[in-house]
């Protein structure tokens, strides 16, 4: 049972595996590696020791990913009623299952209850109404209080979430509403806070904080309203995605967060998403065109924002490396590698430099395991690409690749 290194770096992959994985499922195709998936997370073992820790589900909820995290021990929290579901079709243990309400709509809060009514999922109410509408479908289970610390952090300010209004009750209203769910005769089991995702060393002050003002906050509900199970810190640790890179220092992390939160009688949580699996996948994308300009040569690839939404929307950076046999040989050259969605959004890398590019040449886009698949679309008309999983030197689909009819499936009108 390996914990394995900190960080998978794109250039640690196979290539000549990847090659036929590429050959075999054809391109684009996503490549899910369930062993590493097991090292992150009993790297998180390793390192929160007595913490829980909750497998964020929106990561990647392919099911080959929750059947192989559940083995590990991990809890899974679900941001939807379909997250939800998921998890306990992939046979988490209901106890271990959190479900964080964000702006729900009925039909979520329906089925999440009715999920709720015969087990112990923990019902995280993200406001006052949330509270107030799992209370008017019969809720008295298991219940959590998602708090806005105004503290955020994160690779981007989309993802910053800890100080976005949208989040939570805010901060010097919880107490209150604690009191109100236990006169309700509910189980106010927990607080939560999620400070944003992709948290690096640099963002541990804000952790620091958002922890600590958790801590206050607990000890504040404990002493006056009711006991806790737990103080749930959210999730947010980040990866390295660029070759150089350090990774984080899972220990000095664990230490700082206990330190931050101090004494409270409740166990402490956390909730990674993105730690668990990014560096477990990669993107594999086949170059169709090489077209030189006056300023870079654009490679054409058959994968795009509708693959890999990341670069497009949040400027995030991807490493990308080619897997022709002989790149080594190749000269390099500044590249821009581009997908074939009609948006100029629609680029995967830009200021690259790469072996010269030939038509035929598979790419790997790394880091592709977290919000990859997840984030897909059928814009453009597009069918899904396929996931492949390997585990040692066994492979098999995980997720089948979509057809042209599956982007019409869906309309009366087409049939
Ligand atoms: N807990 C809560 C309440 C969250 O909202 C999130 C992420 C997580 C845990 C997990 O965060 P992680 O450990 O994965 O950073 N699509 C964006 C990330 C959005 C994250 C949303 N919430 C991206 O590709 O960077």
């Amino acid at each position: 049972m390996t914990t394995g290194p900190a960080v998978r770096r794109l250039s640690a992959w196979d290539a000549e595996r990847l090659r036929g994985l590429a050959d075999e499922y054809e391109t684009p195709l996503y490549v899910v590696d369930l062993e590493r998936v097991r090292e992150n997370a009993r790297r998180l073992q390793a390192a929160f020791t007595d913490e829980e820790i909750s497998y964020a589900v929106k990561a990647n909820t392919t099911r080959a990913v929750l059947d192989t995290v559940r083995e590990t021990g991990l809890g899974a929290e679900c941001a939807s009623a379909g997250e939800l579901q998921r998890a306990i079709d992939a046979g988490f243990a209901p106890e271990d299952v959190r479900y964080t309400a964000v702006n729900p709509p009925d039909r979520d809060l329906d089925h999440v209850v009715e999920i709720a009514a015969d087990n112990d999922v923990v019902v995280t109410v993200d406001s006052a109404d949330t509270l107030e509408r799992v209370a008017d479908r019969g809720f008295d289970g298991r219940l959590c209080i998602r708090v806005l610390p105004g503290v955020g952090a994160g690779h981007h300010e989309k993802v910053s979430t800890g100080a976005a209004p949208k989040f939570g009750v805010p901060y010097d209203r919880v107490a209150d509403l604690a009191a109100d769910a236990v006169d309700r005769g509910m189980d106010l089991v927990g607080l939560h806070a999620h400070a944003g995702s992709g948290i690096s060393a640099e963002d541990m002050d804000a952790h620091r904080e958002l922890v600590s003002r958790m801590g206050d906050l607990a000890r504040d509900v404990v002493d006056d309203v009711t006991d806790l199970a737990f103080v749930n810190v959210g999730g947010g640790l980040g990866v390295p995605y660029r070759e150089d890179e350090p990774p984080l220092d899972l220990d000095s992390v664990a230490e700082a967060t206990r330190a931050a939160l101090g004494d409270v009688d409740a166990q402490l949580g956390i909730e990674p998403g993105r730690y668990v699996v990014a560096d477990a996948g990669v993107l594999l994308a086949t170059v169709n065109t090489v077209k030189e300009t006056a300023e870079t040569t654009v490679v054409g690839v058959d994968a795009g924002m509708t693959t890999l939404i990341r670069p497009a929307m949040y400027n995030s950076y991807h490493e990308i490396r080619s897997l022709a046999p002989e790149a080594a040989d190749r000269k390099t050259v500044p590249a821009m590698v581009a997908g074939p969605i009609c948006e100029t959004a629609d680029v995967l890398g830009r200021d690259r430099q790469l072996p010269a590019p030939e038509r035929d040449d598979v790419l790997a886009v790394g880091n592709a395991g977290a919000y990859g698949y997840e984030m897909s679309s059928q814009y453009n008309s597009r069918p899904r690409p396929a996931v492949v999983a390997v585990d040692g030197r066994e492979s098999s689909i995980a997720v089948r690749r979509e057809e042209l009819a599956d982007v019409t499936r869906l309309e009366p009108w087409s049939e």
